[in-house]
């Protein structure tokens, strides 16, 4: 028997990077699995590149910043599937511009708040209130390391990021007892689109790029499918003792 099989998944931000190696990978270990994203050509095609290879998928269009659009995926997910055993919370965004506090633009520092802690924030919240009604389940939360140390020029994303490892732990505390776990992955450099086009442009600045190489121990940047497997075995039971931990994946760097 599959890992997941007979369990059903959702994953937030599916349509790239971490959020699509973790719905692919839920998909090939047995999981029926439901996808979100704000980006809805690409995230059909992760649901169809599931269904194509015998998989169960569902894909609805979702800003995870907007309330009601959460409130939609939920249902959807429970008219279609049932229930969530297993949520993962990958969907976010990073900053345009690198500045010091008192000069970083003050929308988008709020579009940071509203995205990477306030959406998912949402998520959890919702995603809770369904396990609660169907006796338990697990939520992985997509942070950073910039949840764990500060990232000067970077602080919205570092300040979203430290918000949402907190919302993990309060919640995992909180429902500790009602067989919910909730733990976060901090990843650091993790080669998808986000990073490479991102704020940085690490695809198009190769000092940048060594840097951010650089920071790991193992003088590589991570896989999506590296963080990829340590939410899903978050998700599993063979890390059932294991509630409100937020789990470096960074290649050594904090070492
Ligand atoms: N790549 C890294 O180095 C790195 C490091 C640490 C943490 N992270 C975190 O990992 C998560 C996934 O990032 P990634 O690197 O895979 O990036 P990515 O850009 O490849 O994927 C992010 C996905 O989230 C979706 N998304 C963005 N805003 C959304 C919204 N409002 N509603 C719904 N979907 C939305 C995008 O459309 C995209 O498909 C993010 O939360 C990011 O902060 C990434």
């Amino acid at each position: 028997m599959k890992r997941f099989e007979q369990k059903v998944a959702l994953v937030t931000g599916a349509a790239s990077g971490i959020g699509r190696a973790t719905a692919l990978s839920f998909a090939q270990e047995g999981a029926n699995v439901v996808l979100a994203d704000v980006t809805q050509e690409a995230g059909e095609a992760v649901a169809q590149e599931i269904r194509a290879s015998g998989g169960d998928a569902l894909f609805v269009p979702c800003n995870i910043g907007e309330r009601a659009d959460i409130v939609n995926l939920i249902h959807q997910t429970i008219q279609t599937f049932g229930r969530i055993d297993c949520a993962v919370n990958c969907a976010g965004i990073a900053g345009k511009v690198s500045k010091p506090v008192h000069e970083y633009p003050e929308e988008d520092w709020l579009q940071q708040i509203q995205i990477n802690l306030v959406g998912t924030w949402y998520c959890v919240k919702f995603q809770l209130e369904q396990m609660l009604t169907q006796g338990g389940g697990t939520i992985v939360c997509v942070s950073s390391a910039a949840g764990l140390v500060g990232q000067p020029e970077n602080s919205p994303y570092a300040a979203s990021k430290h918000g949402v490892n907190g919302l993990v732990k309060s919640a995992a505390i909180e429902y500790a007892t009602k067989n919910i776990r909730i733990n976060a992955v901090c990843p650091t450099a993790i080669e998808t689109p986000m990073i490479m086009h991102g704020r940085r442009k690490l695809a198009e600045n190769p000092e940048a790029l060594q840097q951010a190489i650089n920071f790991q121990r193992m003088k590589r940047m991570g896989q999506p499918q590296e963080v990829a497997d340590v939410a899903l075995w978050l998700c599993s039971d063979q890390s059932s003792f294991i509630t409100g931990h937020c789990m470096a994946v960074d290649g050594g760097a904090f070492a």
